[in-house]
């Protein structure tokens, strides 16, 4: 199975001076993490890592030091990170009939949700792991701040990455997106607004996405949790 990774973004919300996946999380970058858990996997194969210009001497040498035996490309990102994994998609070799996308900053995920994702894309046009909401959702009107609705939380589910897709059916979705100027946050959306049809695939409550600075201490806990495991 082929894996996209975009790792293309800024950081803003972790308020740090550079991309935040550069980072150390115990004793690796956040990229690292991710990398790793793709290394792991059984079914990836291919690995290509959407990043900028300005970071990419330090990924090759994140890279280098993991020794990973899969192949590692690195794509030049773009300005949004539908930018980056359009670039992504075009950087695929011509034989990829479907495709892996996972967030760099998502860099708790196991292997074994890798595998579950790429083995169920094989049977469907496209699927997303998420996970059932905990919290009850209210829907705001931004203007006065007052809740308009309360949606019933059975029907509400948080969508995480690997998200996969049929490689030919993403990229006429982002290309319709872009004739279209749709802005979205995730790639199941450019499929839903194309009217195909997205799987939920059970995902993992620790899948959290490292955004603010409070995910990083969330995830050493529960990454120094898992190593205590190990050593059990
Ligand atoms: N991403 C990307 N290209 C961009 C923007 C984001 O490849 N132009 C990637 C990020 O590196 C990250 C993933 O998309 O792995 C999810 O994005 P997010 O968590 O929002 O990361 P950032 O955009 O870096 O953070 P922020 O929005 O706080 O600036
Ligand atoms: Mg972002």
């Amino acid at each position: 199975m082929y894996l996209l990774i975009p790792a293309a973004g800024l950081g803003r919300r972790m308020q740090s001076s550079r991309n935040k996946l550069l980072l150390t999380l115990l004793d690796k970058p956040i990229i690292a993490w991710t990398l790793k858990a793709a290394e792991a996997s059984e079914q990836i194969h291919w690995i290509g890592v959407i990043c900028q210009p300005e970071d990419l001497v330090d990924f090759q040498e994140i890279v280098a030091n993991l020794s990973l035996t899969k192949p590692v490309h690195f794509i030049l990102g773009g300005a949004t990170r539908q930018d980056s994994v359009y670039n992504g998609l075009q950087s695929l070799p011509a034989m990829a009939e479907r495709v892996l996308i996972h967030d760099g900053a998502r860099c708790l995920v196991t292997p074994k949700l890798f595998d579950r994702c790429a083995l169920e894309i094989l049977n469907s046009q496209g699927l997303i792991a998420a996970v059932p909401v905990k919290d009850t959702i209210k829907i705001v009107e931004p203007q006065t701040n007052v809740i308009t609705n309360t949606p019933d939380r059975c029907q509400l589910w948080a969508a995480q990455t690997p998200q996969g897709f049929e490689v030919e059916l993403l990229q006429q979705c982002h290309d319709k997106g872009r004739y279209q100027g749709w802005e979205v946050t995730d790639d199941a959306t450019l499929f839903e607004q194309c009217h195909l049809p997205v799987q939920i695939v059970q995902g993992e409550e620790t899948n959290l996405k490292v955004t603010t600075p409070v995910d990083l201490a969330l995830a050493e806990f529960i990454l120094r949790q898992r190593m205590e495991e190990q050593l059990r």
